[in-house]
C-alpha cells in the first residue's frame, strides 16, 4: 500500500501536479500531529541557519518543478531563499548542508535520484559538518519536502550532529505536502533537543512573494 502511495506521489512530483495552494502553516489540520515538540522556545544569542536546497532546472515548464527564485539577479533555491531572509532578520550565520556527490540539476533526474536514495534508506555523505556547533544555542534548520519526508542528506545531518540542549527551529518548502511528518522525524532524530513545532512551511508557488510572511514568522517565535 505504501509503495502504491509513493508511486502516485512520485508521478505528481514529476509532473508538478502536487497542489501548491497553501502558504504558511503550523501543520495542525494537515496531518502533522507533533507530540514531543514545543512552541515554548526563544531565539537565543548565538544563532545559526542551516539549510539544504537543490534548485532544479525545469526546462520549458517552469511551474513543473519551480524550485528556484531570482533574488537580486542571483538564482537561489526555494529553501535557500527562506534561509537568507531568516539570516538577515536574526543576524545569524548561514550554513549550507551540501553533499559530496552533487545532485543533478535536471528535475526528472533529481526526482529519480531522490527516490532511489529514499528507497535505499541512504545516508549521502556531507561535504562538511558544522565544526563549531558548541558555539550555537539555536539552529534554524531548513529543507525541502522530498517524498513527504526529509531529503536523505538531512538524515545524515541529524545523525552526525548532536543538538542536545539546543533549540531547533525547522522551516521548509514544498509542492503541496507541507511538512508531512518531518517535525516528528526531527524530534526522533534529536530527542534531547527542543524542537519548535510551529515550523514554517511555504509552498514553492508562494516562495518568491513570502518575504513578509517569513519575517512575521521569525518575529512571532
Ligand atoms: C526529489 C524531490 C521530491 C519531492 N517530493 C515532494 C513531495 O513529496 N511533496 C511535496 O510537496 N513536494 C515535493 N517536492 C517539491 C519540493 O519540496 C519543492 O519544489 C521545494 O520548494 C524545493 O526546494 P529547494 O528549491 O530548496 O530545493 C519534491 C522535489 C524533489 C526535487
Amino acid at each position: 500500500m505504501k509503495k502504491i502511495l509513493k508511486t502516485i506521489l512520485l508521478i505528481l512530483v514529476a509532473t508538478g501536479l502536487t497542489a501548491c495552494g497553501n502558504d504558511t502553516d503550523s501543520e495542525d489540520a494537515s496531518g502533522n500531529s507533533s507530540s514531543g515538540g514545543t512552541t515554548d522556545v526563544e531565539i537565543g544569542e548565538n544563532v545559526l541557519v542551516a539549510y539544504f536546497t537543490e534548485p532544479e532546472e525545469t526546462g520549458t515548464d517552469a511551474l513543473a518543478g519551480a524550485s528556484r527564485v531570482v533574488e537580486e539577479g542571483e538564482v537561489v533555491g526555494n529553501t535557500q531563499f527562506l534561509a537568507q531572509i531568516i539570516s538577515e532578520e536574526t543576524g545569524a550565520e548561514l550554513f549550507q548542508i551540501d553533499t559530496v556527490q552533487e545532485y543533478p540539476a535536471d528535475h526528472d533526474e533529481l526526482v529519480d535520484q531522490g527516490d532511489q536514495e529514499q528507497s535505499e534508506d541512504a545516508r549521502p555523505e556531507l561535504a562538511a559538518e558544522i565544526e563549531n556547533l558548541d558555539d550555537y544555542d539555536t539552529i534554524f534548520v531548513g529543507y525541502p519536502n522530498w517524498f513527504s519526508d526529509l531529503p536523505m542528506p538531512m538524515y545524515t545531518f541529524f545523525e552526525s550532529h548532536d543538538f542536545a540542549d539546543k533549540t531547533i527551529i525547522p522551516f521548509s518548502t514544498h509542492g503541496g505536502s507541507r511538512l508531512s511528518g518531518t517535525i516528528e522525524t526531527i524530534e526522533e532524530l534529536q530527542p534531547d533537543a527542543k524542537v519548535y513545532d510551529d515550523a514554517l512551511s511555504i509552498s514553492r508557488s508562494e516562495v518568491a512573494g513570502s518575504r513578509q510572511t517569513i519575517i512575521d514568522w521569525v518575529n512571532g517565535i
